[in-house]
């Protein structure tokens, strides 16, 4: 299927763009009354991931809705534990639990590495039927979770402040860690593959925990196994977003990725030099911006474009879209980026 618009695949490509393209990191979400009207039609969160129909029918809302150059494919990155034998719950308000978590080698061993097409079969039939939705109108985007921020909700069984229990066990059993970060990874790249086949136009890693890690074990416990994956996918351009790690930009830079998502912490001039000029860096608006008057929030996307230049840039918030963020203001967000002219 030709795309009607592939700005977002240029831009990560490197390829010049007459404009700088735009998403935002959960766009298919609470903040639409649409989303809200599909999921409370259901039994909750996980019916909708594992039900193909109305996960796609979500995927493309804010494409309709709010305008962006990229769809995201509706879904989690707590399927791949599921899919390894740590089923979750997502519990309200609370956000995700694991009822069985990693403690000790025999629960390690227990783990089954995951296959993409069969175990995650409703992902991939999800993407299926989003690009025919979609009929080339935009790209997709596939995605998962980095290895280390799978294996910090599976040691701690749901969010944490600290991560002491996560971090500890990198400190008690350095082994263990190895061995189930392995794990995780062949279910990612087995997972990551298959979405590429089913037509993800290009993948997105989130590391949502990167920030609460030392340098050291950074890069010996998460960006080991984040090159792994980029490795192993040379097919799509691959972004990744490590939320927090301003420490291991340049390694960053380094690893055989198109993109790197920047958290609106980092400094844009810094981060870039940092990463080198070889990459496509993506972000990084303070999802708070949009709680602003239209004139601010104008005014801080404005700054934003001009700080990452014309070309080599998608624009998208440092993190996810907060979900009592009224979609007008979002739409406001993403028309600027729109219209913007870098002169
Ligand atoms: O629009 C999109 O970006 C695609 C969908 C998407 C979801 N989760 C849907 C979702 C994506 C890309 C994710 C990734 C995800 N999930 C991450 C990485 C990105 C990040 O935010 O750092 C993480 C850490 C998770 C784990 C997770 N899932 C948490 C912590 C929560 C609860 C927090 C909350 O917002 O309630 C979820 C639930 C979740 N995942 C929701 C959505 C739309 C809200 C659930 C609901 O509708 O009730």
């Amino acid at each position: 299927m030709q795309l009607k618009n592939d700005l977002i695949l240029r831009a990560a490509r490197g390829e010049k763009t007459e404009r700088t393209p735009v998403w935002m990191m959960r766009q298919a979400g609470r903040i639409l009354p649409e989303y809200r009207a599909v999921r409370n039609s259901l039994s909750g969160f996980i019916e909708l991931v594992k039900t193909p129909q109305f996960a796609a029918e979500v995927t493309v809302q804010p494409v309709d809705i709010l305008g962006v150059d990229a769809a995201i494919i509706f879904s989690d990155i707590l399927v791949i534990p599921e899919a390894m034998g740590c089923p979750y719950e997502m519990v309200e308000k609370r956000g995700p639990t694991f009822p069985k978590t990693i403690k000790t080698e025999k629960d390690i061993d227990e783990l089954r590495v995951a296959d993409g097409e069969t175990d995650l079969g409703y992902v991939i039939e999800a993407i299926k039927l989003t690009n025919k939705e979609l009929a080339g109108r935009v790209p997709l985007i596939g995605f998962a979770g980095a290895p280390w921020t799978l294996f910090s909700y599976m040691v701690e069984g749901s969010g944490s402040k600290t991560f002491s229990k996560a971090r500890g066990f990198l400190y008690t059993e350095p082994a263990l860690a190895h061995k189930a970060l392995e794990k995780i990874t062949q279910s990612t790249i087995s997972y990551l593959k298959a979405q590429v086949k089913a037509g993800a136009h290009m993948l997105q890693i989130f590391d949502s925990w990167a920030g609460v890690l030392p340098p050291q074990h950074y890069r010996e416990f998460s960006l080991t196994y984040i090159r792994k994956i980029c490795e192993a996918i040379p097919e799509v351009p691959v972004t990744v977003f490590a939320k927090g790690a301003f420490f291991a930009l340049d390694e960053i830079g380094q690893l055989p990725c198109a993109t790197v998502g920047l958290d609106w912490n980092m400094d844009v001039a810094e981060s870039r030099a940092k990463v080198g000029a070889s990459k496509t860096l993506q972000g990084n608006l303070d999802p708070c911006a949009l709680y602003g008057s239209f004139a601010e929030i104008e005014k801080a996307t404005k700054g934003m474009l001009k700080a990452f230049g014309s070309q080599r840039h998608i624009a998208n918030l440092g993190h996810g879209v907060y979900p009592d963020t009224d979609p007008e203001k979002v739409k406001c967000f993403i028309e600027t980026v729109k219209e913007y002219n870098h002169g």
